[in-house]
């Protein structure tokens, strides 16, 4: 874990957290003050990035800390708006760390394409031939890049899926299953669709619609399982087995029902997310996969599945696409992007998925353990007294102590820190 002899990291200033960051990872300081916005992307990198670019657009990067993935400490950063997430995530991550951490396995990095494949005359012998011409058409893909099939990726599997129903009738959609290794993928599996798409109309006799991505990336999944020793659940009244079963009927619930497995899931995307914004990639794709997947047997469930072991030990599993990458797009051109990565010391996307599932879920257990015992609101109340005690002018250690007082009076409001802050100064 942490070494005791560095100092808490949440009571450090700005700089002294940046530095002792660079002095935990090795990674240089003038690396990390990219992460403190100097530096980061400007107006001019974003006008190479989007159309009418007129600047950018900040949000609050924090560090996850006591993250233990597959045997190793990682400092995690993440990038989100919302209070509470960040020292959630880090809470969890040290109760876990008590049962050994994280294991995570991210499966190979396959993406999905889709060509849709319309007025066709035969279907069935269409598939055939589709079928038939299967390794020219993955010969065809691999062409379109060979620094890919080089470093070990490319065309894997060809899917020939008849769709019986629909509302133009029925239809055969070609699916091409690409390895695309370290990148998210998504320009090279809609470049490698655009260039199979003519032989495939050919060989098909129809006519090739649709050539795109599928986000519902269910061949690139991560998955990250946990066990909570028991004892380490208690806390103030609540005892283990209370915490432990609280978090377990809160799950049930979510199992059982999509109105809170959507606030559920989004418990979750809250620590992915803020990861994946954090490395410069896709959180939208992220998103789309993960609720896609979250609804694969036909009912919307929770992505989590919470157990206890025969020891009574609390055991978290979570598994859900991860289309995220390390080289390309925005990953390549946000110095904020490169620096979080040199953070973490990811070297494969495949590692870095599996420190994002594992953040996913840290944060769904730092939601289920606060709604199943005393409720969100106090975490998020010494936070928002924290915010009451800068505004009415306190200074340095004293935003803690008198945010303290605020949440001990149950009066966190701006003309009660005046106050205080006036008797103080006397
Ligand atoms: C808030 O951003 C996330 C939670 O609503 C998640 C949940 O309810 O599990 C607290």
């Amino acid at each position: 874990m942490t070494d005791p002899t560095l100092q808490k990291f949440y009571e450090l200033d700005l700089l002294d957290r940046l530095n002792q960051l660079s002095r935990e990872s090795g990674v240089p300081l003038e690396d990390m003050k990219v992460l403190s916005g100097a530096g980061g992307l400007n107006a001019n990198q974003a006008d190479h990035m989007v159309e009418n670019a007129v600047g950018v657009f900040g949000l609050p990067l924090g560090i996850a800390r006591n993250f233990f993935v597959n045997g190793r400490e990682v400092l995690v950063p993440m990038a989100v708006e919302e209070p509470s997430v960040i020292a959630g995530a880090s809470f969890m991550a040290k109760l876990v760390h008590l049962g050994g951490g994280f294991t995570a396995k991210a499966s190979a990095p396959e993406m999905i394409g889709q060509l849709q494949v319309l007025d066709v005359a035969n279907l069935e012998e269409a598939r055939q031939q589709l079928e038939a011409h299967r390794d020219e058409l993955l010969d065809l893909a691999n062409k379109v890049d060979p620094v890919l099939v080089r470093f070990g990726g490319g065309a894997r599997d060809l899917e020939i899926r008849l769709i019986e129903n629909s509302a133009i009738g029925p239809f055969l959609v070609v699916h091409l299953i690409l390895d695309v290794r370290d990148a998210m993928g998504a320009n090279a599996i809609n470049t490698a669709l655009e260039r199979i798409a003519p032989r495939v109309a050919e060989i098909s006799g129809g006519r090739v619609h649709l050539r795109i991505l599928s986000n519902l990336a269910d061949r690139r999944l991560a998955r990250a399982t946990c066990t909570i020793p028991l004892q380490a659940l208690a806390f103030e009244g609540y005892s283990a087995e209370k915490v432990r079963d609280g978090i377990l009927e809160a799950w049930a619930f979510a199992e059982a029902d999509p109105y809170r497995a959507a606030t559920h899931n989004k418990g979750i995307m809250n620590g992915v997310d803020a990861v994946v914004l954090a490395t410069g990639n896709d959180w939208r794709a992220v998103e789309a996969g993960a609720h896609a997947y979250a609804a694969r047997n036909g009912r919307y469930t929770s992505l989590s599945t919470w157990s206890k072991d025969a020891q009574g030990n609390l055991c978290g599993l979570l598994e859900m696409p991860m289309a995220v990458g390390i080289v390309g797009g925005a990953t390549r051109v946000h110095p904020a992007a490169q620096a979080a990565l040199k953070l973490m010391k990811v070297t494969t996307g495949a590692e870095l998925a599996e420190i994002i599932v594992s953040v996913g879920l840290a944060q769904n257990l730092a939601a289920l353990r606060a709604l199943a015992t005393e409720g969100i609101q106090r975490g998020h109340m010494s936070l928002h007294a924290r915010q009451i005690a800068a505004a009415a002018g306190a200074q340095g250690n004293q935003i803690e102590k008198l945010a303290q007082q605020l949440v001990f009076e149950k009066a966190i409001r701006a003309e009660r820190a005046e106050e205080i802050l006036k008797e103080w100064r006397k």
